[in-house]
């Protein structure tokens, strides 16, 4: 019986760098997955999919502090690297680079940051203020310490897909970026780390938010206003679900759309449920 294979884990920079140089050296190309851990299905779905593009896969696993604000989840955050390992063996994975937080702020939060701009200050930025800034810098740290070729980002992070892609082209960073589709549960809530905290009251009417991003996408064809009282009406039979926002925006500028806007735009939600925010996004096509 063949030993299933398991990544090779590196805690620091020196170290992953010296490896990654070794594979470019031997020609071979680098994907890189950036994740907080935790990993389920979704994450697996991203090095299932570069297992395609690249020769070399790489999964940071790093619960980035400078992400979380205060009396956000950072201390629960569930952390189990050899969960995360066993997970990721079997994919053949080849890297993980999970380095401690001295490793990655010597000296605390850097005092170099990325700012996520106007956009970011919005719909998730407006919850967790800073919460863009720490997100766009620590990417930017693992693309410069890693240097892959393609980096993968879930599109169920709608909002930080967005911000990373445009933080990419501002930068002139050499990295390609590859969208993983949102992989969800059975009745359509979408996977996320964070689910593990709903109870089970919770969890049922987690579907909430899927429920009313498809009702969304199906009243759209009458219009922003239809598409959005559609949503609302879906709240209103979920008292469990604290709505927090529920938009339609412009993919390409991430700001709501107006009334007169035609053609391809994207609901996005965030609630609370109990303790857990969650949040999910979907494709609506609107015009009338
Ligand atoms: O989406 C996440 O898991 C995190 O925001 C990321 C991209 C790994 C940065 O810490």
């Amino acid at each position: 019986m063949s030993a299933v294979s398991r990544p090779v884990v590196f805690e620091t920079i020196a170290e992953i760098r010296d490896t990654i140089a070794a594979e470019r050296r031997a020609g071979r190309t680098i994907a890189l997955t950036p994740t907080l851990g935790a990993l389920h299905e979704g994450h697996l779905s991203h090095v299932r999919r570069t297992a395609e593009l690249a020769d070399i896969r790489v999964v940071s696993i790093f619960v980035n502090p400078t992400q979380f604000g205060a009396g956000e989840d950072l201390a629960k955050y569930p952390r189990d690297l050899e969960s995360d390992l066993r997970l990721l063996g079997p994919l053949g994975v080849a890297f993980v680079f999970a380095p401690t937080e001295a490793e990655m702020y010597p000296a605390g939060p850097t005092e170099t940051k990325i700012t996520a701009g106007k956009i970011g200050a919005l719909y998730e930025g407006a919850a967790r203020p800073g919460h863009f800034d720490g997100v766009l810098t620590v990417v930017a740290k693992l693309i410069d310490i890693v240097m892959p070729d393609i980096v993968s980002f879930g599109q169920k992070d709608a909002q930080q897909l967005y911000l990373v892609r445009r933080m990419i082209d501002d930068l002139n960073l050499p990295v390609r970026v590859e969208v993983i589709d949102t992989v969800r549960e059975a009745d359509g809530l979408a996977l996320s780390s964070r689910n593990r905290f709903l109870d089970a009251k919770e969890r049922r009417a987690a579907r909430t938010l899927s429920t009313a991003l498809e009702a969304a996408a199906a009243s759209a064809d009458r219009g922003i206003d239809a598409a959005l009282a559609a949503a609302q009406a879906v709240f209103m039979g979920e008292p469990l679900v604290k709505l927090d926002y529920f938009k339609i925006v412009q993919p390409a500028s991430f700001v709501p759309v107006d009334d007169n806007y035609r053609g391809k735009a994207m609901a996005i939600v965030a609630a609370t449920l109990g303790e857990t925010r969650l949040i999910d996004n979907e494709q609506v096509y609107l015009n009338s």
